[in-house]
């Protein structure tokens, strides 16, 4: 939540300030600001909305200078308005910070602080500001780190001060910060998506590390004034996969992206010939990998979809006992893991305040905890023992999708490579691992549907509420597609397994309640055909994911949208894409923001 921006260099700082914020703005986007350093003053400049609010307002000024900072927000601690969007600053006006996170302890703080100073927002930012102010003797980095040392709860932040022109301090604890080394000149931001269009050489800061910055050095801290000497990263993603490419939104173009994406994920990590997968993020050899005796999948949301897949993969191919938890449950139960059990937490930016906590509480009670994550050089990729890269590229719509699709294809190849340890035969392996290398062009079949699932979307566009239906490893497809309806059209949808609705739910069915059931041709193909008859019975239109060829099911069904046949295992990596589809086109037809749905942000970095 919330996406922060610095630069200090030769270059004008404006635009590279503006342009990073746009690259940012899936992180919050209710309100934004900017300042840039120009001869002997700092101009800050503030809006609410979106980033083009702020660019327009800042037309009206004019504006040079080399160092400055910005921030797009997602409210947390008062409202959205011009005095709390960032960046803020001290009485002075001198000292000037952005920040991402939340300070605990900020009405303490601020209660000590009110005699001398006076706030003008509601911020706990607000706060850190006039608390750095107090330690301020002409030393920015020892000011940030003797206020940092008071506070209790998380940051990533970047402050800058007049006195001290051509620097900048950041510090990180639980929100991440990144800096891009140029040629004499750095680029600090919450991710590296900001700096991918001017270097790709990245420096990540770790929790309890500050960062001084200027246009001729970084010299990096610990908060007890320790040097840190680090070497910078060489980041792949370039800037190009960061742009639309011709497609109306992100969303839209990440759909399309599926099937190349996919094959990132898997690239030199299949063997055909043993009917197996070598993914090297275990970190543990063969006999270590026989004693796990059970699998613990932690996530959040759509990954927590994803993850469910792999439950499903993880029992069936290497039959050991797997659990999904929701990162969020899980850090506050007494969950049960010893050193057999093997914890992975799924994350596509690898920064899910919950999930980055479930990997804590998962290495204190001794699991071997791995990640699979999207974003080089997250927390969670660099918190967890080993794990796996699932190089979806930068995903920057807000609704997860190409993301998904690599999660789940990790998760199969990790659990191939443990069932062939266990129990899977060759020649199932060599299926499946056909089956994979055949998901690209039959994903391509069903993206060339697109008008005709949008033609669906506009028939349908009129109804406010929508079942899915799902059973066995259609059931995570189906929980995938209410969510990314709901969160993209605020359409009310619902999810369930296919058996449970006789159970309570059915009782909301009418003609008003279109059901979408996946009903491909598997173990569970006859048992969804009687659900969808219990459906029919209650008059709700059915709208069916079936499989090409299946005539059986036209009598059953309003509406179908066919898909190539795979193995049921890897069945959700091509019936997903119909119902994102769908999400995608109602969004469009009923105008919502697709990119940037209300209320939401891609990284929760917050509890
Ligand atoms: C939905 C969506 C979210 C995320 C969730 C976890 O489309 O994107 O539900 O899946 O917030 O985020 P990551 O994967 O970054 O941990």
């Amino acid at each position: 939540m919330c996406g922060i921006v610095g630069y200090v260099g030769k270059k004008e700082a404006l635009p590279i300030l503006i342009n990073g914020l746009r690259r940012l703005e899936y992180r919050g986007y209710d309100s934004a600001g900017i300042v840039v350093h120009s001869g002997d003053k700092a101009l800050v400049v503030k809006s609410v909305g979106r980033i083009d609010h702020l660019h327009e307002k800042l037309k009206g000024h004019k504006i040079s200078g080399s160092v400055g900072i910005a921030h797009t927000r997602w409210a947390t601690h008062g409202g959205v308005s011009h005095e709390n969007a960032h960046p803020h600053m001290d009485c002075s006006g001198q000292l000037i910070l952005v920040h991402n996170g939340i300070i605990e302890n900020y009405r303490e703080l601020k209660k000590e602080l009110s005699s001398k100073h006076s706030f003008k927002s509601e911020t706990d930012t607000e706060v850190l500001a006039h608390l750095i102010e107090s330690y301020y003797d002409g030393d920015l980095r020892k000011a940030v780190e003797k206020a940092l040392s008071k506070v209790r709860g998380t940051y990533g932040l970047v402050a800058m001060h007049t006195q001290e022109p051509n620097k900048l301090v950041a510090a990180r604890l639980g929100s991440p910060l990144a800096i891009g080394v140029g040629d004499n000149e750095y680029y600090i931001a919450s991710d590296t998506s900001p700096m991918l269009a001017h270097t790709q050489q990245v420096i990540f800061l770790d929790d309890g590390e500050i960062a001084e910055v200027t246009d001729k050095h970084l010299q990096l801290y610990t908060l007890e004034d320790q040097r840190v000497y680090k070497q910078a990263e060489h980041i792949d993603w370039d800037e190009a996969q960061a742009e639309k490419q011709g497609y109306d939104h992100f969303m839209l173009k990440e759909i399309f992206d599926q099937p190349t994406v996919i094959q990132d994920a898997y690239r030199g990590r299949l063997d055909l010939e043993n009917g197996t997968a070598h993914l090297g993020g275990f970190n543990m050899n063969e006999e270590q990998l026989r004693q796990i005796n059970r699998i613990v999948l932690i996530a959040c949301g759509t990954a927590s979809y994803a993850a469910m897949v792999g439950k499903y993969a993880f029992e069936r191919l290497a039959g050991i006992p797997t659990e999904v938890d929701v990162a969020s449950e899980f850090r506050y139960r007494d969950t049960i893991i010893d050193e057999h059990t093997l914890v992975f937490a799924v994350s596509q930016s690898g920064e899910t305040a919950d999930t980055i906590a479930a990997v804590k509480e998962a290495k204190r009670k001794g699991g071997v905890v791995r990640g699979i994550v999207n974003v080089v050089g997250s927390t969670i990729a660099r918190e967890t023992d080993g794990g796996t890269y699932i190089h979806a590229g930068p995903e920057l719509a807000v609704a997860s999708t190409k993301a998904y699709t690599n999660m789940v294809t990790v998760l199969l190849l990790y659990a191939i490579q443990l069932g062939r340890l266990k129990r899977l035969t060759i020649a199932t392996g060599e299926r499946l691992v056909k089956g994979i290398l055949e998901i690209p062009d039959k994903m391509k079949q069903v993206l060339a549907q697109s008008e005709q699932i949008k033609a669906l979307a506009e028939k349908y566009k009129g109804y406010g509420d929508f079942f899915f239906l799902g059973r066995g490893i259609n059931y995570p497809v189906a929980l995938e597609g209410s969510l990314k309806l709901k969160e993209i059209t605020y359409i009310h949808s619902e999810a369930y397994p296919g058996g449970e609705m006789k159970h309570g739910p059915i009782a909301l069915l009418s003609g008003e309640f279109p059901v979408m059931a996946i009903v491909t041709k598997n173990q569970l193909y006859e048992k969804m055909l009687s659900n969808v008859e219990e459906v029919r019975a209650r008059n709700a239109p059915v709208i069916l994911v079936a499989t090409e060829g299946d005539e059986q099911v036209k009598s059953l069904a309003t509406d179908i949208m066919y898909v190539p046949s795979t193995m049921e295992l890897l069945e959700p990596l091509i019936n997903t894409i119909p119902l994102q589809l769908f999400a995608y086109h109602m969004a469009v037809i009923l105008g919502r923001d697709v990119d940037r749905p209300r209320n939401l942000a891609k990284s929760v970095t917050v509890e």
